[in-house]
């Protein structure tokens, strides 16, 4: 691995890949295999061709689990909602560029409630889209699928987006997570790591596996022996 590796690896799985029916019992199960974050895929079958939840399912679960809320904004226009995932629970915000014509108002108005503010580039949004705004974010979250959808195969055209991104972040002297959302697996999250994301967002390769905990382990790069 190369020496830019980060000390421990954050693994944030996505419950779109869970068993809804179950959903207390998945977060419980995830939240006891070492998961370290919640990822939250919140989508409006507008701005992503597909629906999924909103905020009473993150109230519902925010007093069933200590794990943070990493809340996946595929929705346009986002500002409207902001405060609605913020009172829900949601401890980061995550929005795409494209959601709406005022990234840095959307970043100042996730701050404004207290949570951390994060960027979403999708596979064809270049890194500049976020350059000017670096002092407002905490995370910057890298699709390696177009979003909308579990389960799709990984773009490796965007490692050397993320290389770039961890320079960009290095040369700001601010500390942001860099995450990865899409198609991570044990055989694609070393590449991942290796061009610089210190996060894993990971739907199928968790919910999907039979022993969660080997599932998360294995993305971290660690053997069964942990
Ligand atoms: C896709 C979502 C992802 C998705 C990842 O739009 O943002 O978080 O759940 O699923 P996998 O890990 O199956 O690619
Ligand atoms: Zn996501």
């Amino acid at each position: 691995m190369p020496a830019s590796q980060p000390a421990r690896i954050t693994v944030a799985p996505s419950i779109l890949a869970a068993d809804f029916a179950r959903l207390q019992d998945e977060v419980a199960a995830i939240e006891a295999a070492g998961a370290d974050w919640l990822h939250l895929d919140v989508m409006d079958g507008h701005f992503v061709p597909n629906m999924s939840f909103g905020p009473p399912i993150l109230r519902s679960l925010r007093s069933r689990t200590r794990l943070p809320f990493d809340v996946h904004l595929m929705i346009a226009p986002v500002d409207p909602f902001v405060e609605a995932f913020a009172e829900a629970g949601a401890d980061h915000m995550l929005v795409h560029p494209e959601a709406g014509p005022h990234l840095h108002r959307t970043l100042q108005l996730i701050r404004s409630h207290g949570k951390r503010a994060g960027v979403v580039l999708n596979p064809a949004t270049p890194v500049e889209s976020i350059a000017w705004v670096l002092d407002l974010v905490d995370i910057i979250l890298v699709m390696s699928v177009n979003p909308g959808f579990g389960g799709q195969a990984f773009l490796p055209s965007q490692l050397p987006k993320i290389a770039a991104l961890r320079r960009m972040i290095g040369d700001s002297g601010r500390s942001i997570a860099l995450s990865v959302d899409g198609g991570i697996t044990p055989e694609t999250a070393p590449h991942v790591i290796g061009a610089g994301a210190d996060t894993l967002v990971a739907g199928t390769a968790v919910f999907g596996a039979p022993d969660y905990a080997a599932a998360i382990a294995a993305l971290r790069g660690e053997g069964p022996a942990g």
